[in-house]
This record gives C-alpha cells, sequence and structure tokens, in this order.
C-alpha cells in the first residue's frame, strides 16, 4: 500500500491507519440498522445498513473497488460487485462489505447482527465467483495446524481435545443450524462433543473461535463464501486460521464455477482468501453478542462498540463511542441518527 515516509532521521513514520476511519463506517451501518432490531423486517434493515454504509464511505479518500458487496449491479443500487468508491487517491483497495451480517438477527432482535467492512490492496481478495457457499473451518492460533477439510469433523474434534489435554466433551464446535449439517452434528453429539447452534451470522462465529478465551474452539460448517473472505481479513489482524473450501449448490454452480475457471477441490487459506499484507477491518455490533456488544440508547444518545484492526501492524482496538443522535441529525438528517 502507500509507502510508509520517514523522518529526518531515516526512522520510519506511521503512516495513516484507514481502520481508523472504517470505524465511522461500521458505526454509521450498525446505529441506521438498529433503529430496526426487532422489527421483523430485514429487508428495511438491511437497506437502513446499505445506505449509511455507503453514505459514509464517500468520506474516506481512497481508490476502493468492491469486491464482496451487495451482489450485481442490476440486484444492488449501492454496494453492488464493482462499484467505484473515493475520489481516485491511493490507496488503491479493494473492499469487501456486510454492511448487515445477519440481517435475521436483526429484524428479530436475536444475538450477534454485525455491520462490517475490510479494504485491503487491489487484487488480494478471493473473488467467490458464482460460489454463493463455502466449506469453512476456523479456529485460533492454537489448533490451526490441525484444521483440515478433508478431515471427518468428530476426527478434529478429537485432535483438538488431545491438544486441550481432555476428551472431546470439553470441545465445543460453533455452527450454523442448517439441514445439511445434520450428520455432522448427530456424529459429534454421539461421541460427546458439544455444539453451539447459530441461526446466522458466522462471521461473528468465526472471529469467537479465534479470540482468546472464547467459550468454543472451532467454527465449522458450510456458510457463505462472502462471509468467508471477510473472515479471513479479520483473521489476518486477529491470529489464528480458516480453512475455507468452495461449495456449489446444485450442478449448475457447479459447471459456471468450472467454466469460470475455479478448483473446487482447493482448500483456501486465509492468505488465499484474503493475500494482502495491509489489510484493514472494522466491525461494529448491531445486537449484542459474545464478541461485541450492540448499539445501546442512553437518553438522546446511543452507545456503540466496534473490532477495528489492521493486519501490517497487527494492532487490535476495540472503540467504545458515544453518539449524540441530536448533533447527528443535526449533520447527517434521519439516516442514522
Ligand atoms: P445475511 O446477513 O445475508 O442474512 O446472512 C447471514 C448468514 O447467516 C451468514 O452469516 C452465513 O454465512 C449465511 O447467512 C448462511 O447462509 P444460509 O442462511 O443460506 O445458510
Amino acid at each position: 500500500m502507500a509507502a510508509t515516509s520517514q523522518d529526518a532521521g531515516g526512522s520510519p513514520r506511521p503512516d495513516r491507519n484507514l481502520a481508523l476511519e472504517l470505524v465511522r463506517v461500521t458505526e454509521a451501518a450498525a446505529l441506521a440498522a438498529a433503529r430496526w432490531v426487532g422489527r421483523g423486517d430485514k429487508i428495511a434493515a438491511d437497506q437502513a445498513a446499505v445506505d449509511a454504509m455507503r453514505f459514509v464511505l464517500d468520506s474516506v479518500s481512497m481508490d476502493g473497488m468492491v469486491v464482496i458487496g451487495e451482489g450485481e449491479k442490476d440486484e444492488a443500487p449501492m454496494l453492488y460487485n464493482g462499484e467505484r468508491i473515493g475520489d481516485g487517491s491511493t490507496p488503491v483497495v479493494d473492499i469487501a462489505v456486510d454492511p448487515l451480517e445477519g440481517t435475521r438477527l436483526c429484524a428479530l432482535g436475536m444475538p450477534s447482527a454485525l455491520a462490517v467492512i475490510a479494504l485491503a490492496e487491489r487484487g488480494t481478495m478471493f473473488d467467490p465467483g458464482p460460489c454463493v457457499y463455502m466449506e469453512k473451518i476456523a479456529g485460533g492460533e492454537e489448533i490451526a495446524d490441525l484444521l483440515d477439510l478433508d478431515r471427518p469433523l468428530l476426527e478434529t474434534l478429537k485432535l483438538i481435545a488431545e491438544r486441550k489435554g481432555g476428551s472431546v466433551g470439553d470441545v465445543t464446535v460453533v455452527m450454523l443450524d442448517r439441514p445439511r449439517h445434520e450428520e455432522a452434528m448427530r456424529q459429534v453429539r454421539e461421541a460427546g462433543g458439544r455444539i453451539r447452534l447459530i441461526t446466522d451470522g458466522d462471521v461473528s462465529a468465526a472471529l469467537l473461535a479465534v479470540s482468546d478465551r472464547s467459550p468454543v474452539d472451532l467454527l465449522w460448517g458450510i456458510g457463505g463464501t462472502p462471509e468467508g473472505v471477510i473472515s479471513a481479513a479479520a483473521l489476518k489482524s486477529m491470529g489464528g486460521q480458516l480453512l475455507g473450501r468452495l461449495w456449489p449448490r446444485d450442478d449448475g454452480e457447479r459447471r459456471a464455477a468450472l467454466d469460470a475457471g475455479y478448483d473446487l477441490d482447493r482448500i483456501l487459506t486465509c492468505d488465499e482468501l484474503c493475500s494482502g499484507e495491509d489489510v484493514f477491518f472494522s466491525a461494529t455490533g448491531v445486537t449484542d453478542g459474545d464478541v461485541l456488544q450492540g448499539v445501546r440508547y442512553r437518553g438522546p444518545g446511543a452507545t456503540t462498540e466496534s473490532l477495528v484492526m489492521r493486519s501490517r501492524s497487527g494492532t487490535v482496538r476495540r472503540i467504545h463511542a458515544r453518539h449524540d443522535r441530536a448533533k447527528l441529525r443535526q449533520i447527517i438528517g434521519e439516516r442514522y441518527g
């Protein structure tokens, strides 16, 4: 990315940390979505988050291109794949967004909905092409070498248990509650393993799986490919590993992926899903979860909590903010105040 400048003595100077600008972007999206928490309308919640995210992203000086967005241009008026954002100045970056990760969680007032964005050098984020889903497995540093998508899940849990010096009953795996995971669920449960089922939100689950002192050891299962790339971008700063493999839903998707040159057997590491060396990431909680507190209203104000990171420095910040909604409304109208 931008060359690091030097001071008079020739020492490198710290350069701009885009993540500190991105936190305003995810805060805005979270504040906008939060007005829709529990109101049963996931489309309106998502739309509010998209509008707010797009609005604040315009304040970031860059030459950005959305590579993981809200879909193709004809179906998404904003933050569509291929959209150029910024004033065209450096840095030249890929942008991956999920303005509301867990639309249903937000609509139903359930835990762990997030607003999230990641930026990395142009051309360094994996393009999922026609594949909506991927198999994923993610865990912290101490078990990173044990992760494997070819080995049955239960075998991996046994290896993790051994590494922890315990039994399978001491290991907890988080997975999306989907029929496609039922066989694995059955096997893990029969062996005494513990499963935390989530209805949605495997970005949050990936962050949880790699966090220190996490109540879960592992994320496993088939979830969204865009969410896989975004999670990988976060892990570039947080550490740990996520492996992914494209999982076509049907023959049509399989054929389209093969025609486009994708290798469906290939296991992609975090570094292949996001190969950038200067990756910026920000996530703000919409509803309360294990990883982030959601938006809370306090009198005329609101509070947010965000995880803000940069891979080159490895700095991971947790930013608590208090927002004066009346002042915000004076500045930006009703959008997210
Ligand atoms: P949305 O925010 O688009 O609703 O997606 C939430 C999510 O649960 C992701 O976290 C996950 O990767 C994906 O959907 C799983 O897809 P599906 O619900 O089709 O199994």
